[in-house]
């Protein structure tokens, strides 16, 4: 019981408890608002030992499994380096990314390069790189590649519980490659002895809650490996493991992962006769969501709308999957009624959170911060109406330190030379 269930008439004056699913214990409200008047707001805070705590957790749960880091989620340095020294891989899917990948120091054989339309800038960059896998997602992508360890991606056409626009495992949409096509792509690798073919991959989607989704699509690609005529060395099962954002949303069951996809392999490949390839995954979202919190400041109150300093220019999620969050005011208590929390940008769809309780008196100079925004937050930010890209600012045993800075207007007018 809490203390403002015990004592009911405090329960208006206590700041809400941030739930600890949702809340890394270092970022707590008193660094939060530190961090806030050293570096300003808007603000992309991280735990890094969370960031840390995330690897080893899918290191332990998935022993003999390569588990590769998805870059995309966030790409800064630090967070390359801290995953390094954790020992996982790295998928990257352009030569941007790549780029700050060595500049962290990843080994090149480490890396997995990604993508569904690489560049011949992306392909000049996994030569001279040399990295150590190139994940393919077309038959004419082999013509560009020269003396490379590659795996096929495949369409399993397993439907991902997600949203359709983050279901990537489907037909119909753009990537990986059916029957024909991986067929096609297997003739063509006969033909290349200076590319070494590794095995499969297949990626159905992000924010993936159910066991039983990936299940399906292991076992899907087992009879994939039965029918390649090449052997399969290396199963790749993509990330895409679902995190909770709001304290209603259950969280993902690795352990049931762990175990269930286990099992499932096992079956399939003794079923169809097939050694059992050595297997990787690639979770991105799962490794930074949690870890990171964004500090806005509340700039006006309209009636139930409540405006912050930022908004879909460093969230750009609620606009794309209609995302939600549980918002909170630090050190902040009070009765609440429900508002929408609403950005600064020239968009009526410029919600971050739809109906949330905040205290009633909210008003302007509040700290507002979002909790489960470390993955896909800073890598979609953007510049709309010339707002330059939060600071990402680190946070490991209490002493805080800027990991990327935030963008000046010095920076948007250096790349306009007209
Ligand atoms: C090929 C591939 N692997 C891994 C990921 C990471 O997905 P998540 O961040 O949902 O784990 C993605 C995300 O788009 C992807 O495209």
């Amino acid at each position: 019981m809490t203390l403002s269930e015990l004592l009911p008439s405090l329960g208006a004056s206590l700041p809400a408890t941030p739930d600890p699913r949702l809340w890394p214990a270092a970022l707590s409200d008193e660094v939060l608002v530190r961090i806030a008047a050293t570096f300003g707001t808007p603000t992309y805070v991280l735990s890094e030992d969370d960031v840390r705590a995330q690897c080893r957790r899918f290191r332990a749960a998935l022993p003999g499994v390569e588990v590769a880091y998805a870059s995309k989620a966030l790409t800064c340095r630090a967070v390359l380096r801290w995953v390094r020294e954790e020992g996982l891989s790295l998928d990257v899917c352009s030569a941007g990314e790549l780029a700050v990948a060595r500049a962290a120091g990843f080994p090149a054989e480490r890396v997995l390069f990604h993508g569904n339309a690489k560049t011949p800038e992306d392909f000049k960059a996994i030569r001279s790189c040399g990295v150590g896998r190139v994940v393919v997602d077309s038959p004419d992508e082999l013509d560009h590649l020269t003396d490379q360890r590659v795996l096929l991606r495949v369409t399993p056409d397993v439907a991902a519980d997600t949203h359709p626009a983050l279901a990537t495992g489907v037909s119909g949409q753009k990537f990986g490659m059916d029957e024909a096509d991986l067929a096609s792509a297997v003739r063509r690798l006969a033909g290349r002895p200076d590319l070494a073919f590794a095995g499969l991959h297949c990626h159905i989607g992000s924010q993936v809650r159910h066991v039983a989704t990936f299940e399906r699509a292991a076992r899907r690609m087992v009879e994939v490996v039965a029918r390649c005529p090449l052997p399969v060395a290396e199963l790749d099962l993509g990330g895409g493991f679902g995190v909770p954002y709001t304290p209603e949303e259950p969280d993902f069951d690795l352990t049931g992962y762990a175990d269930r996809i286990t099992r499932a392999l096992h079956y399939e490949c003794a079923r169809h006769r097939v050694r059992p390839p050595r297997v990787v995954v690639e979770p991105g979202r799962a490794i930074v969501a949690r870890a990171g919190v964004t500090v806005y400041r509340v700039t006006s109150v309209k009636h139930s709308f409540v405006a912050v300093d930022g908004g879909m220019s460093d969230n750009a999620r609620p606009a794309l999957y209609q995302a939600r969050y549980a918002p909170r005011l630090l050190r902040r208590g009070g009765r609440t009624r429900r508002v929408t929390v609403v950005g600064r940008h020239c968009e009526a769809g410029d919600v971050l959170a739809r109906d949330v309780p905040l205290p009633g008196d909210v008003h302007p100079g509040d700290l507002l911060a979002v909790p489960v925004t470390g993955a896909y937050h800073h890598s979609l930010a953007s510049n709309y109406n010339q707002v330059g890209r939060p600071a990402l600012v680190g946070v490991r045993d209490g002493a805080t330190s800027l990991l990327v800075r935030a963008e000046a207007e010095d920076d948007l007018l250096r790349r306009d030379v007209g």
